[in-house]
C-alpha cells in the first residue's frame, strides 16, 4: 500500500513541468539577452539542446559519408517518420519531410493535371509565396480565370459559416472547382481556422483540399486522421523548435501517386516516401532535429501545457497592447487566436516606405522586431507568445513602439 502511495505521488510529481514557464528558460534558448524575440512565429529559435544534436548528425556524416548516406540516415529517417507520424497522428507512410512549404506548394501545385475548365480557389490572406505561386501558376500553366481569390474581412475571418457561405456563392458562380487552398494558422494577420469544418464542408463539395499549416505543428494540438486532409504541409522550425529548415508533407494514400517533387532524382516512380526522399545529396540533420524537437518539448512539460501556455499568453499580450495603445485587437472570439495575436497599431502605416521607416528604427534602435500589416482597412501588427515569453516583455515593446512612433514625427496616429 505506501509502496502504491509512493509511486503515485511520484508520478503525480512527474506530470508536472520540470521548468515553469518563461524567462527561467531563455538559458535554454541561445537568444541574445539583450532581444526580446517578439516574433518567433516568423523563424523559429531552436533550443541549445537542438543545435548540439545537430553537430552530433554532422560529424556522424563527415566520419564516415558512405556509411552515413547509404545506411544510417535512411534508417534515421525511417524512424523519424514512425516517431513524428505518433505525434501528428497518421499512417508514418504518409508523411515525408522536406525542406520547406514553399517546396511542398510548389510540388503539389506543378504535378497536379488541371483541365483548362477547373478552378483553384484561395483566400486573400493567403501567405505571399502561396499567391505568387498560383500568379506564376495563372500565367505560364493555366489562365488567369482557373485561380479565383476569395475575400475575407474581419467577420468572416472569425465566423466559420459566414465563412463557408462566401465560399460556397463563390463555387455556386463559378461550378468547377477542383482544389481549395487554405491556411491552418495564417501568418499576417494571424488567425487560427477552424480548418475541420472546413474541410468536411469541402470534401462533401468533392474538391481537393491542400492546406498551408506552416505555423500549425508544435502552437497547437494536431491529429491528421481526425482532420483528414488532402494535402497539408507544416514548418517543424517554427513551433516545434527543430533546426530550419525542416518541414512536414502529409499526401493521403490515393494522392500520392500525383505528386512529384519539384527536383527529379532517384526516387522518380518509386514509392512516395523514396521519392521524397532523395532529391540530390544534401544535409540530412536539421530533418532529423525533429525527433529531438520532440524529446525536447517533453523535458519541458506537456505538449497540452506548451500550447495552452502560449495561447493564453497570446490573448493576454493582446488585451495588454490593445490597452497600452488605445486600439483593438482583431479577433474577439478567442478560438480564432492561436499562439499570435494581431493588434492595431496606435498609428497609420498607409505606405510600404513609412512601414521600412518604423521596421528599421524598431530593430536598429530598440532591437525588436513586429511584422505588421493592413488589414479590412485597420492597421495591425502581429506578435508571438513563445515558453520563454512573458507578460511583462509585451509591455516593454508596447513602450517601446510608443517611443518610436513618437519621434517618426510624419505618422499620423490612430485617434
Ligand atoms: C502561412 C505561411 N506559409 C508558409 C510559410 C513559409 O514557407 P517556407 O517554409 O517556404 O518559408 C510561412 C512562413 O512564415 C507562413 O506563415
Ligand atoms: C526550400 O526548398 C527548396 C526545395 O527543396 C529548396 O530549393 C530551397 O533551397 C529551400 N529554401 C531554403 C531557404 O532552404
Ligand atoms: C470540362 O472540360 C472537360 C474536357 O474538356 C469536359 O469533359 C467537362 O464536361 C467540362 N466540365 C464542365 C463542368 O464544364
Ligand atoms: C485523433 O483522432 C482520432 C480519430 O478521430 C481519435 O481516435 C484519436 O484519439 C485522436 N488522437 C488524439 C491524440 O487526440
Ligand atoms: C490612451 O488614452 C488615455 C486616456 O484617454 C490617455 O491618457 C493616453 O495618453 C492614451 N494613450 C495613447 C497611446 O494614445
Amino acid at each position: 500500500m505506501k509502496i502504491v502511495i509512493c509511486l503515485c505521488l511520484i508520478l503525480y510529481w512527474l506530470s508536472f513541468p520540470v521548468y515553469p514557464f518563461g524567462h527561467s528558460l531563455l538559458p535554454l534558448f541561445s537568444l541574445d539577452p539583450s532581444y526580446i524575440n517578439i516574433n518567433h512565429g516568423s523563424y523559429g529559435s531552436a533550443p541549445k539542446y537542438i543545435h548540439e544534436k545537430l553537430q552530433e548528425y554532422q560529424l556522424k556524416a563527415e566520419r564516415n559519408p558512405d556509411r552515413w548516406f547509404r545506411l544510417d540516415v535512411q534508417i534515421e529517417m525511417e524512424n523519424l517518420r514512425k516517431k513524428l507520424s505518433k505525434y501528428v497522428n497518421c499512417d508514418p507512410d504518409d508523411l515525408v519531410i522536406i525542406d520547406n512549404v514553399s517546396a511542398g506548394i510548389n510540388s503539389i501545385l506543378k504535378s497536379l493535371k488541371f483541365q483548362s475548365n477547373e478552378t483553384i480557389l484561395y483566400y486573400n490572406i493567403a501567405y505571399g509565396m502561396v499567391k505568387l505561386t498560383l500568379q506564376y501558376l495563372s500565367t505560364e500553366i493555366f489562365t488567369q480565370k482557373q485561380i479565383i481569390q476569395i475575400e475575407l474581412n474581419h467577420q468572416t475571418i472569425q465566423n466559420t459559416n459566414l465563412l463557408l457561405k462566401k465560399t460556397q456563392d463563390i463555387i455556386n458562380k463559378i461550378k468547377n472547382v477542383k482544389l481549395i487552398i487554405f491556411d491552418h494558422i495564417s501568418s499576417i494577420p494571424a488567425i487560427l481556422f477552424d480548418i475541420e469544418s472546413m474541410l468536411k464542408y469541402f470534401h462533401s463539395q468533392g474538391i481537393l483540399t491542400l492546406i498551408d499549416g506552416a505555423h500549425a505543428i508544435g502552437a497547437i494540438e494536431l491529429n491528421l486522421t481526425k482532420l483528414n486532409p488532402d494535402f497539408y504541409l507544416s514548418n517543424t522550425h517554427k513551433w516545434l523548435y527543430t533546426h530550419r529548415s525542416s518541414c512536414l508533407l502529409y499526401i493521403k494514400k490515393d494522392l500520392q501517386k500525383l505528386i512529384h517533387p519539384i527536383i527529379t532524382s532517384f526516387g522518380y516512380l518509386q514509392s512516395f516516401q523514396n521519392e521524397f526522399f532523395w532529391l540530390g545529396t544534401k544535409d540530412y540533420s536539421s530533418y532529423l532535429t525533429i525527433s529531438d524537437a520532440l524529446d525536447f518539448r517533453q523535458t519541458i512539460a506537456n505538449e497540452i501545457d506548451i500550447y495552452n501556455y502560449n495561447h493564453q499568453l497570446a490573448i493576454q499580450a493582446g488585451y495588454l497592447l490593445a490597452q497600452m495603445w488605445n486600439s483593438s485587437i482583431l479577433i474577439s472570439n478567442e478560438k480564432f487566436i492561436s499562439t499570435m495575436n494581431n493588434i492595431e497599431l496606435p498609428v497609420i502605416i498607409n505606405t510600404l516606405d513609412k512601414m521600412n521607416i518604423l521596421y528599421q528604427k524598431l530593430i536598429n534602435q530598440y532591437n525588436i522586431f513586429l511584422p505588421m500589416i493592413e488589414f479590412d482597412k485597420k492597421f495591425y501588427c502581429r506578435i508571438s507568445a513563445q515558453i520563454y515569453m512573458e507578460l511583462n516583455d509585451y509591455q516593454t515593446v508596447g513602450k517601446i513602439v510608443l517611443d518610436a512612433i513618437s519621434i517618426i514625427k510624419f505618422l499620423p496616429s490612430l485617434k
